[in-house]
């Protein structure tokens, strides 16, 4: 079978937590590598963070730190709904996986460059290290089949009511991936918010005892209290694992190819991603936006890779 190759760029953060998880063991995905990136956490946090999913949940996946801070604004984090480790809930054991030695940009650039087969990048974090990587070798450009990313609304924000935490977190990275010509996937707040872990799906999740509902059942114990006091949501937004999971079975999203520009000069609006989904302004669309979620279908996918996962 040939599987879709696919580089995983993360912040983890609970949801980047599950949408490793949901990837994983997927046959139909081969995950070349994980590249973390400063987000939910600084990138200390956040490459501890996934080299320990990564090695819990027994991963063959080498994983590369990339990017410590934004490529122009100023840092921040989402420590008041990650928790002040990136992973609240949760506290690992020792962890026996290392880092690779290599950046992660470079690693991004090199793999693309010598790439027989197309390559997917699946972002779920800030696009700090895929900007970088493209600026310092846009001959990869051409090479990247499609971004699939998990970020942006053209409805409400999270981080501001205009702008949703990852496209905030570095606006002129997202601009950068944005204008490249690379087709994009956005799969925005607009559908993630729609996937809630609410009391019944933690119900059904921890009928399956093994290692991953283990995590999941405790990540989600802080995460779902947290959106709850936060957005009065009833149940945690698992954004990113709706691409993890639509990667295996795209037919969960309906897209819209639609014009989307970064608000990069704006100070209220900073980070918004301006989808223009009437296409009244006649210009070229830059991405195909996510607008309609199935949402028992994505639970069942959830369902179905959790069970890959060993009992210890
Ligand atoms: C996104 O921001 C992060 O906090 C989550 O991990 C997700 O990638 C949601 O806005
Ligand atoms: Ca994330």
């Amino acid at each position: 079978m040939n599987r879709k190759k696919i580089i995983i760029d993360c912040d983890p953060g609970q949801d980047d937590a599950v949408a490793i998880m949901v990837a994983g063991k997927n046959p139909t995905l081969e995950i070349l590598g994980i590249t973390v990136v400063a987000g939910n956490q600084t990138l200390d946090k956040t490459q501890k963070n996934a080299l320990s999913i990564v090695d819990y949940l027994g991963l063959d996946i080498p994983v590369y730190a990339g990017c410590t801070r934004p490529m122009v604004r100023d840092r921040i984090t989402a420590a008041d709904i990650h928790g002040e480790s990136g992973l609240a809930g949760h506290t690992f054991g020792p962890c026996k996986k290392q880092l690779e030695k290599q950046h992660a940009v470079q690693f991004i650039i090199d793999t693309l460059l010598h790439a027989e087969d197309p390559i997917t990048l699946v972002p779920i974090g800030p696009l700090t290290n895929i900007a970088m990587a493209m600026r310092l070798e846009p001959k990869i450009i051409d090479k990247i089949e499609r971004i699939v990313l998990m970020g942006g609304s053209y409805g409400l924000g999270n981080v501001t009511p205009a702008a949703e935490f990852n496209i905030f977190a570095d606006g002129d990275a997202a601009h950068v991936c944005f204008t490249s010509g690379v087709p994009i996937t956005m799969v925005g707040l607009d559908v993630t918010r729609q996937a809630l872990c609410n009391s019944k799906i933690i119900e059904r999740m921890s009928k399956i005892q093994n290692k991953a509902t283990a995590l999941f059942l405790d990540l989600m114990n802080h995460y779902c209290k947290v959106q709850k006091e936060i957005f009065n949501l009833d149940g945690g937004a698992l954004h990113d694992p709706v691409v993890a999971a639509y990667l295996i079975d795209p037919s969960i999203l309906v897209t819209k190819p639609m014009n989307v520009e970064i608000d990069i000069r704006g100070t209220q609006s900073y980070g918004r991603t301006n989808c223009d989904y009437f296409s009244y302004l006649k210009k070229e669309p830059t991405a195909d936006v996510a607008v309609e979620i199935d949402v028992e279908k994505f639970w069942d996918i959830v369902e179905q890779e959790f069970h890959r996962y060993d009992r210890t």
